[in-house]
C-alpha cells in the first residue's frame, strides 16, 4: 500500500509548508525515503527545501489550476501511479487549492482506492473570519470527506495565536468533528524561524549549522520545537 498524504488547510499562510516539511523529515527518518509534490510551481519551498536530499524524489506541481482542476489531478495521479508500494507521498497544497482538491475528492478518492492508494491529510486552521467554515465545507464534500477519521488530522498552529482565536472552536460542526487533532507550536522568537527556513533539507540540519548566525539557545529551541511537530504528528503518520 501506498500513501498520500495531504498537507492542506485553511487559506495562505497558515502553517501548511511547515507541516509538510516536518512530516517528510518524519517519513525520512522512517523510511529513508519519501516522495514530495509541492502543489505551487511559483513559490515551490518544499520542493526547493528538499530537491537535493538525499532519499528524496521531489516534483512540484501546480494543484490550484483555475479552471481545470480536472488536469491538475491528472497531473497529481500521474506522479502516485509513479509510486511503489510501501511509498509515502506528502503532497504540500498551496493556498486556494480547496478549489481544485475538495472540488474533485471524490474522483481522487475512487483513483486512490483503484490503486490501494491510503489516502491522509493535515488541516491547518487559521484565525481569520474567512477561514471560518472552510474545514466544516471539506469535512461535509470535500477532500476531508474521503478521508477516513483515523487518517485526519486537525492541526492549531500556535504561532497564529491561542486556540480561542480559531474560528473552528466554535464552529458548530467541531462538535460533531471524528478525527485526530494536534497543537504545532510556535517556534519563536521569529528571525529563528526564518533563519531555519533559509535552511535546505531535513528542518534538523538548522540545529547542526553553526553559521547560520543563531545562538546555541536557538538551536536548542529548534531542536525542542520540531521533536514537539514530531510528537504531535507521529499518532497520525506512525500510529
Ligand atoms: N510553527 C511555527 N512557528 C512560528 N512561525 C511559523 C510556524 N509555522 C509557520 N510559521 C511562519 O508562518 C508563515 C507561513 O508559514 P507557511 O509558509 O508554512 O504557511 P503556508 O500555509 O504554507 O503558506 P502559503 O499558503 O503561502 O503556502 C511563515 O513566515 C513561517 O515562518
Ligand atoms: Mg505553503
Amino acid at each position: 500500500m501506498k500513501t498520500v498524504i495531504f498537507s492542506h488547510g485553511d487559506k495562505g499562510g497558515v502553517g501548511k509548508s511547515t507541516i509538510a516539511a516536518v512530516m517528510v523529515d518524519m517519513i525520512l527518518e522512517r523510511q529513508g525515503t519519501c516522495r514530495v509534490v509541492d502543489g505551487d510551481i511559483k513559490t515551490s519551498d518544499i520542493y526547493n527545501r528538499y530537491q537535493n536530499t538525499d532519499g528524496v524524489d521531489a516534483s512540484s506541481l501546480q494543484l490550484n489550476y483555475a479552471g481545470a482542476a480536472t488536469v491538475a489531478l491528472n497531473n497529481l495521479s500521474e506522479v502516485l501511479d509513479s509510486c511503489k508500494d510501501g511509498e509515502f507521498i506528502v503532497v504540500n497544497c498551496p493556498a486556494g487549492a480547496g478549489d481544485t482538491l475538495d472540488e474533485l475528492a471524490g474522483l481522487l478518492s475512487e483513483a486512490c482506492e483503484l490503486d490501494e492508494t491510503r489516502m491522509m491529510a493535515t488541516y491547518a486552521l487559521g484565525t481569520k473570519e474567512e477561514c471560518a467554515g472552510a474545514l466544516a465545507e471539506s469535512l461535509g464534500s470535500g477532500l476531508m470527506s474521503h478521508i477516513l477519521t483515523d487518517n485526519r488530522m486537525v492541526l492549531y498552529p500556535l504561532m497564529q495565536g491561542e486556540k480561542s482565536s480559531f474560528p473552528w472552536e466554535t464552529d458548530p460542526a467541531k462538535a460533531k468533528y471524528e478525527g485526530k487533532s494536534g497543537d504545532i507550536p510556535a517556534l519563536t522568537p521569529q528571525f529563528v524561524m526564518q533563519a531555519m527556513e533559509k535552511t535546505e533539507g531535513p528542518l534538523a540540519n538548522a540545529v547542526g549549522r553553526d553559521d547560520l548566525g543563531l545562538t546555541r539557545f536557538a538551536r536548542v529551541s529548534i531542536k525542542h520545537w520540531l521533536s514537539e511537530c514530531k510528537s504531535a504528528l507521529s499518532p497520525l503518520l506512525f500510529p
